[in-house]
């Protein structure tokens, strides 16, 4: 039956041909559980017909996704179709329904799965798989047995420090698609700008949505205001719903779930410009928390949350919680009584309380809570789910509680970081996070029991938009890196191979340019910083180091032992070998443990505006026999100014001919702009 071909799928039948397969590479981002690769090829026309077996709604959306594939496959009611989509009762081995099987052979594509999402994944591997000229898809003979790792796999985007196009937003919907990527977070409101119409207070995207500054360091660095769309030189935008809709029915026929987030209660800053009266009275303008002890505020919360939960289907509601400051309500009358009331010792559970309110509200209305991981902080009802960001013990903290985690640890996940030498790269937030090293990462931490491993739901990349003014570099930032993320999320750690996923990767890359995203080119990677690759060995090496003033507890390295362990910091101050000093002069002296001769003393600094990490205003080393009489040798004042944007390296040394046991060096703060002093090792040879 299957052989008698007529019409349509004749072109098909005449481009089927058999050839060694054995040379050629087969890659698909992520990584399938098992991929057999046989010889031969099959190949098929743009427009083949295609046959499933779903029902004529279920046909319907997949049809609309395949004809707009660069397949352009179409509908065929033939049962003798040789590109065949199957709904199966079960499949052996495969238990989720995001599963499928799918076998490429001389008899044509066969893909089987127990529901619409597992073929559309299935599709979306053979999108991969082929390979096309003059119209022509060719692919290798395959068998492949997929599945995911977790049901959660996650991209955010924050569209309030930078407002993106709904074209934009369904573009990145394509591609979380084809990385099989299932969960779209939306971060929809924050004190940059309010992005989402609706009718219950337009005044929010009337007076809130747009910025008389072009970017968001701008607006951070200027008076933070907002201002109306017809405001001159007003930057910005809001979604209307029918803007969302579409976004939804676009993300429906792709099979990912659209989470909206609302911030609360921090993060509010343009809720408060809208409606000054939901701040506690004694508020400033810069800070951005809603007062909890006032039923306004709770008002406000749930007509926006009603007309949330009429707007998106998704069971879950992200409501932020993160970074809330305490200090207003800690002062604020009506907060004070609603603590008094409630029995509630602190800020802390003063937030506790706001969260708990809004989860049975979202309760009532058969949604669940979603937060950052500080909701954990001030009690939390069962149902809530919990994404670790601040690293993985939010996670396992809430996974431990019982609360479904998702996973989404800064150092890992934050894909506003920089991706390779930040002098190689345009401003980021700070921070290098690789490719591989988003590769690496693994959501279930070592040593969680089975129980708690069965509480994480999944992972998520998040991309924050301070530094990425455009759309274009919002994409820059997301691609590559997103491919690891959906490996990690998708594929089993034993099928795992960072050389193989990133060969996938180079030639994700030229696919994605080809269709028009900006991906970051991977083959010009250069790499972390070169001094950090081995240790250096110098006079200095394992000395004792005495510290007139302590390094910080947030940044401490080694220890007293980091200034003089041979290892010199990559990249980012937060990689565990730069020490970091707040508010403090570096103010150290190295024991040589004997009377020395030496020649050079050295040590670097570096400078990133962003978190507030500053070059010492001067450096002085001075020389000691006996650790009381020092003797200045050097003096080096830094000409590098507090305005330059870009990430700083400065090296600081003295070079001559001396004899000393003591080495003092003291890297003076700028104590105009206060803030961190980072350096790694004092090198003395
Ligand atoms: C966050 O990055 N503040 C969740
Ligand atoms: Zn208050």
């Amino acid at each position: 039956m299957k052989k008698a071909l007529f019409s349509l799928i004749v072109p098909c039948l005449l481009l089927t041909a058999c050839s060694s397969s054995a040379d050629r590479e087969v890659s698909v981002v992520p990584q399938p559980q098992s991929l057999d690769v046989q010889d031969g090829t099959y190949s098929f026309a743009t427009g083949c017909a295609f046959h499933t077996n779903l029902s004529e709604s279920e046909r319907a959306d997949l049809s609309a996704v395949f004809a707009s594939s660069p397949f352009c496959l179409t509908a065929s009611d033939d049962d003798g179709a040789l590109l065949r989509f199957e709904r199966v009762d079960a499949l052996p081995d495969v238990s989720s329904e995001e599963g499928y099987r799918l076998t490429v052979d001389a008899d044509g594509i066969r893909a089987e799965a127990v529901a619409p999402v597992g073929l559309f994944y299935a599709f979306q591997t053979l999108l991969q798989l082929a390979e096309e000229k003059d119209g022509r898809f060719t692919m290798p003979f395959v068998r492949i047995t997929d599945y995911p790792r977790f049901a959660y796999r996650g991209m955010h985007m924050d569209v309030s420090r930078h407002f993106r196009s709904v074209e934009f937003v369904m573009k990145q919907l394509d591609a979380m698609a084809r990385y099989k990527l299932n969960r779209f977070h939306w971060h929809l409101t924050d004190g940059a700008g309010w992005r989402l119409e609706l009718k219950c207070y337009p005044q929010l995207t009337e007076q809130a949505a747009y910025r008389p500054y072009p970017d968001w360091k701008s607006w951070w660095n200027g008076g933070r205001k907002y201002c109306s769309k017809d405001s001159p030189g007003a930057s910005g935008g809001y979604y209307s719903q029918d803007d969302v809709r579409r976004v939804l029915e676009h993300a429906r026929r792709l099979h990912i779930d659209v989470i909206p987030e609302i911030e609360m209660p921090g993060h509010s800053e343009e809720i408060l410009a809208v409606f000054p009266q939901l701040a506690c009275p004694n508020h400033s303008q810069r800070s951005g928390e809603l007062c909890i002890g006032n039923e306004a505020t709770f008002d406000f919360l749930e007509h926006v949350l009603e007309e949330v939960m009429e707007l998106f289907p998704s069971e879950y509601i992200h409501i932020g919680g993160d970074e809330a400051s305490t200090v207003s309500w800690e002062q604020c009358p009506k907060c004070r009584a609603r603590m008094r009331s409630e029995g509630l010792k602190d800020g802390k559970e003063l937030q506790g309380y706001l969260i708990g309110r809004i989860a049975k509200f979202l309760g009532e209305h058969g949604r669940k809570l979603i937060g950052w991981d500080e909701i954990l902080e001030g009690g939390l009802p069962q149902d809530a789910v919990v994404m670790s960001w601040r690293g993985e013990e939010g996670g396992i903290a809430a996974a431990k509680a019982g609360h479904e985690v998702i996973m989404t640890p800064g150092a890992f996940c934050y894909l506003d970081a920089y991706q390779d030498a930040p002098v190689t790269q345009p401003e980021a937030i700070g921070g290098y996070l690789t490719l591989e090293k988003v590769y690496s990462y693994n959501p279930v931490p070592d040593g969680a029991s089975a129980e708690q491993q069965l509480y994480i739901r999944g992972v998520q990349a998040n991309v924050w938009a301070e530094y990425m003014p455009t759309e274009e570099h919002a994409e820059y930032m997301t691609y590559p890196r997103l491919l690891a993320l959906s490996e990690v999320a998708w594929t089993s750690p034993a099928r795992k191979d960072f050389p193989r996923f990133r060969k996938a990767a180079l030639k994700e890359v030229a696919w994605l340019q080809m269709y028009g995203y900006h991906p970051f080119d991977l083959s010009e990677e250069v790499g972390e910083r070169r001094e950090s690759l081995r240790p250096v060995a110098h006079r200095g090496l394992h000395c004792a180091v005495a510290y007139a003033q302590p390094w910080s507890a947030a940044y401490p390295a080694a220890g007293d032992s980091t200034l003089t362990d041979g290892l010199r910091g990559g990249w980012s101050y937060g990689d565990r070998r730069w020490q970091g000093f707040l508010c403090k002069d570096v103010d150290v002296t190295v024991d040589l443990g004997k009377v020395s001769d030496i020649r050079q003393v050295e040590a670097d600094f570096m400078q990133l505006r962003g978190p507030e990490i500053w070059l010492p205003k001067e450096v002085a080393i001075s020389f000691s026999d006996d650790g009381k009489t020092f003797t200045e040798v050097k003096r080096i004042v830094t000409d590098v100014p507090v305005t330059e944007t870009k990430l700083v390296f400065q090296n600081y040394r003295w070079e001559g001919s001396a004899k000393t046991r003591y080495v003092h060096f003291v890297g003076l703060l700028n104590r105009e702009v206060m803030g961190w002093l980072f350096t790694d090792e004092i090198v003395i040879n």
